[in-house]
């Protein structure tokens, strides 16, 4: 296996990058990525249901006022393997939730969610760090915790297929990141790593692939031209 893609190397990456991390995130989604987090979490629809909702690689909860105002009766969940990204979490667990979300520090491809259990997972912007072979086992995981007919919704910042696009693509990969990361970020060490996982990632295309290898039905989603892409659908 790569190295980049060992777990502990991923880990120590997002437990570094913990405090700079949401200025980090508006930059790498070109300033989007509130705009996609609800265009791929509307892909899960609505519902007063008191529905089991989990939010995997969960972050700094990014997700979770949408998932709330999407799921008002819901019992919340969320999982992410980074001590530091869950210990500032905590703060929006608070206020979100009122305390009342079972949040775990549990790696996905090892971890001791219930089978057949959740109605609803969403996943943002986690899919570029794994590895083919770790997206076969996050797919078998999908498969294996979702309730069947229980949806599901990832989202990934992507190479966008137009020729315009990509252009400006590769003028932000290239030259506006390395100058925003400087001014905003502790570490640009650890800012051109997330760029590497970008790039190697490509698009939602292959994760589609495998996610139809584990009894999901899969669609593939494109936001704005493909600059993020991803995948929703559900268990057959
Ligand atoms: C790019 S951040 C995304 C955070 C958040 N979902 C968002 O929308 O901004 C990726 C997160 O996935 C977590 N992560 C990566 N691989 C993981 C794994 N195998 N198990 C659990 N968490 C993982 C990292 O710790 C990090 O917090």
């Amino acid at each position: 296996m790569n190295n980049i893609y060992e777990p502990e190397f991923v880990k120590k990456l997002f437990n570094q990058m913990s405090s700079s991390y949401e200025r980090m995130n508006y930059i790498t989604s070109f300033g989007f990525s509130i705009r996609w987090r609800k265009q791929f979490l509307d892909k899960l629809g609505k519902s007063d249901e008191n529905l089991n909702v989990i939010d995997l690689l969960s972050g700094l909860g990014e997700n979770w006022t949408f998932l709330k105002n999407n799921f008002p009766n819901a019992n919340f969940h969320a999982l992410d393997f980074s001590e530091e990204m869950i210990s500032q979490s905590y703060k929006k667990k608070q206020k979100v939730f009122e305390d009342n979300l079972d949040l775990r520090c549990e790696d996905m491809l090892n971890n001791n969610l219930k089978s057949n259990y959740y109605d609803i997972i969403s996943c943002a912007y986690g899919l570029k760090t794994f590895n083919n072979e770790q997206l076969e086992i996050l797919a078998k995981e999908v498969n294996r915790i979702l309730k069947p007919n229980g949806k599901f919704s990832f989202v990934e910042v992507s190479k966008p297929k137009s020729q315009f696009l990509l252009y400006f693509y590769r003028f932000y990969l290239g030259k506006i990141i390395p100058i925003l990361g400087k001014i905003f970020l502790g570490n640009p060490d650890n800012y051109k790593m997330l760029w590497i996982y970008t790039q190697n990632f490509g698009d939602s295309e292959k994760v589609k692939e495998i996610f139809e290898r584990h009894n999901l039905k899969v669609n593939l989603d494109s936001y704005f031209g493909g600059c993020s892409t991803g995948i929703s659908g559900k268990k057959l």
